[in-house]
């Protein structure tokens, strides 16, 4: 059977597939349905259903009752605890494997630090916890994992517009802008534009069973700091300058001047230090790839 109209949960893939009215019918799941997010999505024709995914699962799974694909993801920041995080994400998983009309299921994640960099790393909470839930699905859902997508996110180039203090360089009074980061100049790390994650999700959904039980690294460039510095300054035409900070200074600065907890600093900084010590590990040609460039982005958006 040919379905043309599908029923799908999400959040931050909504703007693509609204694009497409005759193949998605769309419905995001929120704490708060009146807010002006919430209602800038409704007025877009958004079903919106109120849930929490640490509250009443009967909620959670009246919201996904009838959805053909569940786009699923967790937020550690918010509490800024992987025990949350993974209690969010085992609630979604436990509700989605009872939708009996789900085809696809689309799980936002990130990979396990521990065995990516063979034992070195053991304070990446918020990546740890999602490659829990990944492996909860795994193995204790084999239904659900028959039909699961797993995506990876990379560095989202929006950081510079979320946390502008962490990610954008310093202008001293000499007029010189400075960013520290505990990277070598040459460390590259995977990023992307996050508004390309409607389009990849949009292209898995299409290709129905091809990425089914499948990792996706999401990425569309490798960049260092140093290089997006560079780049930046150039297009600016403002003198910069690279950093290297040790990872205990880059702890310390983010526990001072973003008011990180010691643990989560290192949750942060550790983060980082994968790959620096590891290379970019979601560099795999198997993977499907974005498009969008630093370049491109820092000709969109004011940053200096
Ligand atoms: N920044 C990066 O470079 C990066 C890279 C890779 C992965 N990530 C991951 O991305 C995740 C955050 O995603 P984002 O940046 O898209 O965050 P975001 O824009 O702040 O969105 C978080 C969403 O989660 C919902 N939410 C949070 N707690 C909820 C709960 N208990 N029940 C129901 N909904 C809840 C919020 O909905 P309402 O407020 O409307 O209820 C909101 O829509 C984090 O886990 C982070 O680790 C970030």
């Amino acid at each position: 059977m040919t379905v043309t109209k599908r029923n799908v949960v999400g959040g931050s893939v909504v703007t693509e597939l609204l694009k497409h009215p005759h193949l998605y019918h769309v419905r995001a799941i929120t704490r708060d349905p009146s807010k002006p997010k919430a209602q800038q999505l409704a007025a877009q024709g958004v079903e919106l259903c109120r849930a929490d995914l640490e509250g009443n699962r009967e909620t959670l799974t009246a919201a996904l009752a009838g959805a053909d694909v569940i786009y699923a993801l967790t937020d550690f920041w918010q509490k800024r605890s992987a025990a949350a995080e993974i209690e969010q994400g085992k609630a979604i998983v436990d509700a989605a494997a009872g939708v009996v009309t789900l085809q696809h299921f689309i799980w936002s994640a990130l990979p396990d630090p521990v065995a990516l960099s063979d034992g070195k790393y053991l304070n990446v909470h918020h990546w740890k916890g999602k490659s829990l839930v990944t492996e909860y699905i795994q193995t204790q859902k084999p239904d659900l994992w028959a039909k699961t997508t797993t995506i990876l996110f990379p560095n989202y180039f929006e950081n510079t517009l979320t946390d502008p203090q962490r990610y954008l360089p310093v202008k001293d009074a000499k007029g010189t802008y400075t960013l520290k980061f505990p990277h070598s100049p040459q460390t590259v790390l995977p990023n992307v534009a996050i508004r390309d994650t409607g389009k990849l999700v949009h292209h898995v959904l299409e290709a129905r069973s091809t990425y089914f039980t499948k990792t996706i690294a999401f990425w569309a460039q490798a960049l260092s700091e140093a290089e997006k510095l560079a780049e930046m300054g150039s297009y600016y035409n403002v003198p910069t300058r690279y950093q290297a900070s040790s990872a205990r200074e880059f702890q310390e600065l983010l526990m001072t001047r973003d008011g990180m907890s010691e643990d989560i600093a290192l949750d942060f900084t550790e983060q980082l230090l994968i790959f620096e010590s590891c290379g970019n590990v979601y560099a795999c040609e198997k993977f499907v790839q974005a498009k969008d460039s630093w370049s491109e982005f820092i000709r969109e958006h004011k940053l200096l």
